[in-house]
């Protein structure tokens, strides 16, 4: 009860503080400004970066350090002694005998019950084991992302309350969100978490969720520079990797983590934290994830400090009104991905994520993949493409036709991307 006042109350302050009013977002691309984007092959000292020893030996960790330290907040380590995974329940038999549902917990401070993670995971009964998996977390629930009456509802009851969500009632309604049935009759698993059982997504100043366990790690990181909740859900997504990897059926050195708007935003954040993830999928991630922060288009690095100060660390909010001081800017974020493989996706009517800018940090980030012997974004223009017209290899982008969503169509790019750079 405690718990859920404090919620209640910092929520109403994050509500109060979004009251303020806001400039108006700009939507003309001829307005969006100029900008000199950082080169991400120059290290901070003014050194050019010539080989993959010098982005990997000096480059690369000044850049992950500047990422923790000034936006997401450090990522934390791992008391690994206190993890455990608990398969609570099987069914051999899911979508008429082609699947295999598995539900398993995920404790981050066993033995305590609590804070933990529960994914739902989909084997493909009849593809040669162990199979390639997506991995990615749900916004209300694993019982929203499928109809299917076998599964659990979320029992988070502290992030339920926050979010309005009535679990039985909401059995399946964000199914077209995750096609499991295509997934796995391609030869993938698919496992999915709900997102608020790692951290409850309000501000309430990095009390709740997985946050008390970061405590020693962060005793050396100074307070404005402590994990942000874009950082423990990436932490829980390395956590949910830790399960995977646990599961004989599942191949986890070929995960791809797949994430969707501020998820989309957490996805990039893990894959330059953990490499262990094989590939990365951020989808309609916009500002604070793909989009270059520099550009004046849509949603600002103001407004989603004022709407969401619970994502970004402290320091972040420093560079409001002087964005051109960041020592970065998103393109070198997916640079940290690389040489693994990155698909960035937008869609048309999307403008407050500014498809654009999500289009150009995808493009400038092909240098390092390039220095690392990869084919980056291959033939691409520097032009955003035409809607619906996939581009590039390693780096690949595109712009669906369509609104803010994870759709079917998205879910088949990112199947063909993986079936090339995953399959064996
Ligand atoms: C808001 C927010 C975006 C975010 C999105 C989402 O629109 O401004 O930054 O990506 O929510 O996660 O749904």
């Amino acid at each position: 009860m405690t718990k859920l006042l404090y919620g209640l109350f910092f929520g109403a302050a994050a509500l109060f503080t979004s009251a303020v009013p806001a400039q108006e977002p700009n939507y003309d691309e001829a307005a969006a400004g100029t900008y000199v984007l950082p080169d991400p092959l120059t290290a901070s000292d003014g050194s050019a970066v010539t080989t993959p020893d010098d982005w990997f030996a000096k480059r690369r960790p000044e850049l992950l350090e500047l990422f923790g330290r000034e936006m997401y907040g450090v990522m934390p380590g791992v008391d690994r002694s206190r993890l455990a995974f608990e398969t609570l329940r099987t069914d051999p038999v899911a979508f008429d005998g082609k699947a295999t549902f598995k539900e398993m917990r995920v404790y981050f401070d066993a033995p305590n019950p609590a804070p933990k993670l529960d994914l739902l995971i989909c084997i493909p009964n009849g593809a040669e084991k162990p199979v390639p998996a997506f991995l990615v977390l749900n916004f209300q629930g694993n019982h929203t992302t499928c109809s299917d009456p076998w599964i659990s509802i979320s029992d988070n009851t502290e992030a339920i309350h926050t979010r309005g969500v009535d679990g039985r009632e909401r059995r399946g309604h964000k199914k077209d969100r995750y096609p499991f049935e295509m997934i796995v009759d391609r030869g993938y698993a698919l496992a999915t978490g709900f997102y608020e059982d790692i951290d409850p997504d309000f501000d309430d100043q990095r009390r709740n969720g997985v946050h008390p366990l970061f405590a020693p790690f962060e005793r050396d990181v100074p307070e404005e520079s402590r994990a942000a909740t874009i950082t423990a859900w990436a932490w829980g997504l390395s956590r949910a990797l830790d399960g995977l990897e646990t599961i004989p059926e599942i191949d986890a050195s070929r995960v791809t983590v797949v994430g969707h708007s501020r998820l989309g935003k957490t996805t990039l954040w893990a894959g330059a934290n953990d490499p262990r993830f094989a590939a990365v999928v951020s989808n309609d991630s916009g500002c604070g994830g793909a989009a270059l922060t520099r550009r004046n288009f849509g949603e600002t690095i103001e407004s989603i400090n004022r709407a969401f100060p619970h994502w970004f660390c402290p320091k972040y909010k420093t560079y409001v009104g002087r964005v051109g001081e960041l020592p970065f800017d998103q393109h070198e974020l997916i640079a940290l991905i690389a040489p693994r493989p990155v698909y960035v996706a937008s869609a048309s009517e999307d403008l407050w994520a500014d498809p654009t800018g999500e289009f150009l940090s995808a493009y400038n980030a092909d240098p390092v993949y390039r220095l690392l012997g990869t084919e980056g974004i291959g033939e691409a223009a520097p032009d955003p493409p035409e809607a619906d017209a996939p581009v590039g290899a390693v780096v690949r982008y595109h712009r669906r036709t369509g609104k803010h969503d994870l759709t079917e169509y998205d879910w088949a790019q990112y199947l063909d991307f993986a079936d090339r750079y995953l399959q064996r």
